[in-house]
């Protein structure tokens, strides 16, 4: 058993970022107005969003940041000062008076730009403009920026000349002094997750998500990360979700997120097992979860999915993604297994996936979930349902059915109080508040 001052010692070496701009710690949520709005943004559609987020109590469930995307600025630059031009016909008000707006209501403001001359939507983009940009950002109040890739000028196609490129930005928002989250929107290409927790806080993964269960689009030719080649956009769910699970490993409370897009639930394309599914995927794999959907007309079904604490806390917890154990073909798709090692060493969550055509029954192994800790195969849990709240105590195995597009996911609390009392699990347990002590410490250092 290692003695826990050894441990005091080695922690902080252990749980240091390697980039740590205070913030970023656990994955960020909010809402990004790109999926249900793309360019048709305006004052009042962030407001009204800002004020919905504040009536519906979101901000209790952890939805922190409100993101303005692409489309809010002028074609051209100011030809004098070179800065960003607002859309005065969009913002009469400007940027200042809406992220005080925002403030206000008690939520933090992001705004969107891209490494590259122009935005996707061929607006001025920051390549050459960071730290006017920066600035510009910082003045205005901004607590988060997403950052695109569009129009790099072929600034990309290896991990050198991408991460000089991003590392820009990050450097001159730092200069700032201002607190500003930093979310790349790279796409997974040059290996993003090998750079980005050098630089930022999250990094995209993929193209852009398509509200669409598993849909095939050629506008997103890959299915995996084997064809290296575009990323793409409309891609759907279970694309992505394909694609994130590998990453899984690049990413973690001490190396930041991979970010797998915008949360589509709620905008129409997906049943509600399925927009079940995505929400408890990109939870268990912590992915940021940032809101896609019209806020103000949101559905009581969509509410419930999106404000399922049990979920949320797992996407929250001080630990790292889930693990996939096993994939089965099953007909018109696959049946996953994965395991999420929580922050309590004696929690652990367990998701079944179904992204086939039919209703699935299987026999569940401790043999397979407890695959990586041995230690705890043998052991007795008592495993709750998070979506229906239902309980069953489990020892070794047990029997189970997934509908067609549907998640099962458990949360397994042990029950066994030898193992419980057992010194490696204090360890492991010690291991884990240094790592959040040295993380806090940092924080108010920062
Ligand atoms: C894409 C990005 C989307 C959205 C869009 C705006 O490149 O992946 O999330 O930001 O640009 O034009």
């Amino acid at each position: 058993m290692i003695p826990i001052p050894l441990l005091a010692l080695v922690a902080p070496a252990l749980c240091l970022k390697a980039f740590d701009n205070g913030v970023g710690h656990t994955p960020q949520m909010g809402w990004n107005s790109w999926n249900k709005y793309g360019c048709n943004i305006n004052e009042s559609v962030i407001i009204s969003a800002a004020e919905t987020m504040n009536q519906l109590g979101l901000l209790q469930y952890g939805y922190e940041y409100i993101v303005m995307d692409d489309c809010y600025q002028l074609k051209e630059r100011d030809s004098e000062t070179g800065k960003i031009v607002v859309d005065p016909q969009r913002f009469p008000n400007g940027i200042k008076y809406l992220s005080d707006r925002v403030h206000q209501l008690g939520f933090k403001f992001g705004m969107y730009s891209s490494a590259g001359k122009f935005t996707c939507g061929r607006y001025p983009g920051s390549l050459g403009y960071e730290e006017l940009d920066a600035q510009t950002f910082a003045d205005w109040g901004v607590d988060y920026l997403k950052y695109d890739n569009c129009f790099n000028e072929g600034m990309s196609g290896n991990e050198k000349i991408s991460s000089d490129r991003y590392l820009k930005m990050s450097q001159a928002l730092n200069a700032t002094g201002r607190t500003i989250f930093y979310s790349l929107c790279q796409w997974g290409e040059d290996n993003v997750w090998n750079w980005g927790t050098t630089l930022s806080n999250s990094w995209r993964v993929t193209g852009d998500i398509y509200d669409s269960f598993n849909r095939y689009d050629d506008r997103c030719p890959c299915e995996s990360f084997d064809c290296a080649g575009i990323q793409g956009n409309s891609c759907s769910m279970v694309n992505i979700f394909e694609k994130a699970i590998p990453l899984a490993q690049k990413s973690g409370p001490f190396e930041g997120w991979n970010d797998l897009d915008s949360l589509e639930v709620g905008n129409g394309g997906m049943t509600t097992n399925e927009y079940k599914a995505h929400f408890t995927l990109w939870a268990i794999l912590k992915s940021p979860l940032v809101l896609g959907n019209d806020l103000p007309r949101m559905s009581q079904t969509d509410f419930a999915i999106i404000t399922n604490k049990d979920i949320i806390a797992i996407n929250q917890d001080f630990s790292s993604p889930a693990v996939r154990v096993w994939k089965r073909a099953v007909k018109g798709g696959h049946l996953s297994l994965l395991v999420n090692k929580l922050a309590d060493p004696y929690v652990f969550t367990v998701t079944l996936f179904n992204s086939g055509d039919r209703k699935e029954r299987l026999e569940v192994k401790f043999s397979d979930i407890f695959f990586d800790h041995p230690g705890f195969q043998e052991s007795s849990f008592t495993a709750r349902d998070l979506w229906t709240n239902e309980t069953m105590d489990v020892k070794q195995r047990f029997f189970t059915a997934v509908n067609k597009h549907s998640v099962k996911v458990w949360n397994f609390v042990l029950t066994d109080t030898v193992a419980a009392n057992s010194g490696w699990g204090a360890n492991l347990r010690s291991i884990w508040h240094l790592c959040v002590d040295t993380i806090l410490v940092s924080k108010q250092i920062s």
